[in-house]
């Protein structure tokens, strides 16, 4: 039962900027679910005009004549257009446009993660004070819902933490490197034949998206002033198949984890590889698939699971925050992020986890002992220790108790000096 019933659907006239990998798949469902929309909520929306770059490319999707335009800004100033949706990405001219369109009392729907990560706090306070919605479902997971149920359905709730693969290109990489024991630049170079990774993959690989996706969520579960700047990352591209065999052996796989983490007031935020318990909900997430996992004080834990880009499933998300935002235009109503608070951002040194830690070393007397003082020294107690291969083949693995961030770089650093040691090899947290 809708609350339209026997009243004639708002028309509502859209302004679309980009007609992208989003933008063509979002004028598509508007245009072959207009009607099912109208009858369902009541809002009939009209893509009255799409701004794109070059109006002689050609595109994927019919526009009526007259619809495609080269000035953006053009849109957002006309005064027939009700809602704008900004999917053309990056920070300018996104940022502008949408300033633009919020001092004037549009509603904004966005897929902009770099932008929101960056100046987010800045433009839902323009949100809030013009009275109107900036609504950004699809910034995070793409096509999952996530955003929306942090703010509406949970907005009573305590999170404690929110664990996510909020990065598909990655987890494609380490999927296949589990799976088949393939080497990182292998399962990379395959990722980029299919399309899944860009043929410059730091973005991806280094853990910066994943970043900006964490500073988003930090932001509205706990309602704080996060940007990307606040979040550590490092990347998969030192993972090497050996550390996957280890992994799986011990119970775990490897998963490029956003963790974002509430400490005695302070927010942690951090992106890493991490060995995730193969009884996770976690660890069953394979391919280009994302999840993001939500623990609560009263609800427990919850996990959201689907398409975290390509075009269909993110365009999906807008069409759903473009109908809510025409919604709450015919109600007069807004659901603004309002404003972020300042919060203390705790530094990577005072994160604290089980650590996997993997050695090359001398093969001889005393090793072990020399390795273990080390650990003593620096408070990182040894939970589980394995040797592996001999001669010049011998590796120490190591799950460590729960230690400190500082304390662990600490042993590292006198284990690089130590002359038993010939290499240190990969540092991986450790999920619980
Ligand atoms: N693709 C995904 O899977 C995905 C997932 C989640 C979020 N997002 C976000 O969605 C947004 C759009 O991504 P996308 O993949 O659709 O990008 P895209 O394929 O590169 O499309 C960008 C569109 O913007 C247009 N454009 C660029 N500069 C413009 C300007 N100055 N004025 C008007 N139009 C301009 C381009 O025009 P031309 O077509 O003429 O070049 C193109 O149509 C980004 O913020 C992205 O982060 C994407």
């Amino acid at each position: 039962m809708s609350d339209h019933d026997g009243q004639a659907p708002h028309h509502v006239r859209v302004g679309i900027l980009g007609c992208g990998n989003v933008g063509a798949p979002l004028v598509d469902l508007i245009q072959r679910h207009r009607s099912g929309i109208a009858a369902r909520t009541g809002v009939e929306l009209e893509v009255a005009a799409v701004a794109v770059r070059s109006a002689s490319k050609e595109r994927s999707v019919d526009l009526p004549g007259g619809v495609l335009t080269t000035d953006a800004a053009s849109v957002v100033d006309d005064p027939s257009i009700d809602v704008i949706v900004e999917v053309i990405g990056g920070i300018e001219p996104a940022r502008s446009l949408i300033a633009r369109a919020l001092a004037t009392k549009k509603p904004v729907v966005t897929g902009n993660k770099e932008l929101l990560a960056n100046i987010g706090a800045e433009l839902f306070s323009a949100a809030h004070d013009a009275g109107v919605d900036l609504l950004f479902e699809a910034a995070v997971a793409g096509g999952i819902p996530l955003i929306r149920p942090l703010r509406e359905s949970l907005v009573g709730e305590r999170i404690t933490r929110v664990m996510g693969i909020v990065n598909g290109t990655t987890n494609y990489i380490l999927t296949r490197m589990t799976e088949e024991g393939v080497s990182y630049q292998e399962a990379l170079a395959d990722a980029q034949s299919l399309g899944y990774a860009e043929r410059d993959p730091t973005a991806d690989v280094e853990g910066f998206d994943a970043g900006a996706k964490a500073a988003i969520i930090a932001s509205i579960a706990f309602g704080a002033r996060v940007v990307a700047g606040d979040v550590y990352h490092e990347g998969i591209s030192g993972i090497t198949a050996a550390d996957m065999a280890f992994a799986k052996r011990l119970g775990y796989v490897v998963k490029l984890l956003a963790i974002i983490e509430s400490v005695d007031g302070s927010i942690g935020v951090r992106v890493h590889p991490s060995m995730v318990p193969l009884s996770h909900p976690l660890a069953s997430v394979r391919e280009s698939y994302n999840a993001v996992f939500v623990e609560g004080e009263a609800v427990g834990n919850l996990m959201f699971y689907g398409r975290g880009a390509g075009g269909a499933p993110t365009a999906s998300a807008v069409l759903g925050d473009l109908i809510d935002a025409a919604t709450n235009l015919r109600k007069n109503s807004s659901a603004s992020v309002g404003t972020l608070v300042e919060a203390r951002i705790r530094p990577i040194d005072e994160a604290r986890s089980e650590y996997y830690l993997n050695l090359e070393v001398a093969d001889r007397p005393g090793v072990l002992a020399a390795v273990a003082g080390v650990f003593g020294r620096h408070d990182v107690s040894i939970r589980a220790m394995e040797q592996e291969g001999l001669g010049d083949e011998a590796r120490l693995i190591f799950i460590t108790h729960t230690a400190r961030e500082a304390d662990v770089q600490a042993t590292l650093h006198d284990l690089r000096d130590l002359d038993v040691v010939d290499r240190v090899g990969t540092l991986l947290r450790v999920i619980s």
